[in-house]
Order: C-alpha cells, then structure tokens, then sequence
C-alpha cells in the first residue's frame, strides 16, 4: 500500500471520514489551556511536580546528570549514552535506542521504550506501533526523514516489554531532559502515559491529560506540549484512533501558528 494511501486509511479509522464543512475551522479560536509545569525555583528543565518518592539509585542519577550536562550536542549526547552504566536495563539489552529523524524540523516525539523490534534496530519505533505512528505523522503533514524527531523516555528495552521501574526511569531522565534542550523543539508529542507522566510529573491518567496543551519550560522558552495515545495503545484499541486524531489536529493547527524559526544545531550533532 502506498504512502498516502495507508494515511487515508488511518484518518478513515480515526473517523476522519468525512469533509464537515467547505472552509477550514481556526480551532485556535477556542483558547487553549495552557498549564506552567515548573515552579521558578526549579531546575531549569525539571518538571513542576517531581514524581513521587523515587526509590532511586543517586549515584546512578548523579552521573547520569554530570554525564548529560556535559554534552554539548546531540552527537555528544548519544555518546554519553552509550558509555553510561547506571540503567540495570542496559545489561539485557542489545543496542541503545537514543533518537531517530531530524532534529532540525523542530517537532519532538516522546514515547516510553523501545521493544524488541527497536532494541534489534537501535532505532525507536520502528516495529508495527512506530508503522502507525508514521502514518499518524503523515496526517499532519510530518515525517520522521524530513521533520520529525523521536526518541523515548527509556534508551534500552525493558526484558518482556514490562514497565520501567521508577528507578530505570530516574538513571534516564536527565539524558532526557538534556537530549530536548538540545533539540531545541518547538513542539512536543508526548505517546502515551509513561511519557506523560515522566515528562510532566503530573500523575493523572492518560486519558485525562490527552488532548491539553501544557508547557515544558527550556531555559527561557515554554515549549507547547500535547500528550496524546500511544500508537501501541491504539492497536489495541482502534476506537480510540479518533481521540488521537483529534490531538494531532490541534498540534497541526498550532504548528501553523508557530512560524518556527530555524533550530541552531551545534556542529556534531547526531544525525
Ligand atoms: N513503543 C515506544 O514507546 N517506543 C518505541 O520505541 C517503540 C514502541
């Protein structure tokens, strides 16, 4: 099946199945909710509400935050990645998953961890819920070999596919925090709960934050953000393919808006 046609069979089973009216609607009229998620004395790029009483490995997180503030591009950063021990999670797993797409188109996507198909690739999404992904991306216009840049909370694969421990979730997060001022997005797509929950540090379910534009503070910039469904999630459960359309919509209407300027990319970045 072709490129476009296996998008329109996505927009199809979101229910996007029909012209509603002959002008295009301004959804920006309608105001979003925008939520500041950091307090002014917090770190520059920590989240509003830190997730709850991590049982956690501090000199594993001390290392991982010297390691990642180091990093002075993303090619920099996926180096220190690659050589940092403090993640249980790295010992089972074949490759370090780090990012993939183009960091320059200014969109970033967020997802939870790699599986096996990606942990075989060294590449996030790249098994069937990165296929839907990439087919949720053309919808709006985007595509990870021109304009979109992904990478997950988690750099190596859970054994079974099983949850990230807080603890494996708090070794990664400051190479996460450094990986998006470095890509310096202009948007961000959480994919899913995990990705919502470590992002933001607000603990509410998935389908309560989908679909709200909230804001990730870097440096001096908010950074809209638009949790939406997992693509893996979505598999399971096409009914719900409408309620991530719906997100994505908003994402594509915010992005006309955003004129974003060109990102600085340090010389070495990753490609
Ligand atoms: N699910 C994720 O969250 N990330 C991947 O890279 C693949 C599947």
């Amino acid at each position: 099946m072709n490129d476009s046609l296996s998008t329109l069979n996505w927009l199809v089973e979101a229910g996007a199945d029909e012209a509603v009216a002959e002008q295009p609607v301004n959804r920006l009229t309608a105001k979003a909710q925008v939520t500041p998620l950091q307090p002014a004395a917090a770190p520059r790029t920590a989240p509003a509400r830190a997730p709850a009483a991590l049982p956690v490995d501090s000199d594993a997180i001390g290392t991982a935050q010297a390691a990642a503030a180091a990093a002075q591009s993303l090619a920099d950063l996926k180096t220190a990645l690659e050589a940092f021990d403090g993640c249980a999670l790295k010992r089972t797993a074949t490759n370090t998953v780090f990012a993939d797409g183009v960091a320059e188109g200014r969109i970033m996507l967020i997802g939870e961890a790699p599986g096996r198909d990606e942990d075989r690739v060294g590449k996030p999404f790249v098994g069937r819920a990165g296929q839907l992904l990439d087919k949720m991306l053309a919808s709006i216009g985007l595509d990870r070999k021109e304009n979109a840049y992904i990478t997950n909370v988690i750099n190596w694969r859970p054994p079974d596919n099983r949850d990230p421990t807080p603890e494996e979730a708090a070794a990664c997060l400051p190479f996460l925090r450094r990986h998006i001022e470095l890509a310096q997005p202009g948007v961000i797509i959480l994919l899913g709960a995990v990705a919502a929950r470590h992002v933001t540090g607000v603990s509410d379910g998935i389908m309560k934050l989908r679909g709200r534009w909230l804001e990730y503070r870097v440096g001096d910039t908010m950074v809209p953000l638009m949790p939406t469904l997992h693509p893996a999630y979505l598999l399971r459960q096409p009914a719900h393919k409408k309620l991530a359309w719906r997100d994505l919509q908003a994402v594509r209407d915010r992005m006309k808006t955003l004129d974003l300027p060109a990102r600085v990319a340090p010389s070495g970045d990753a490609g």
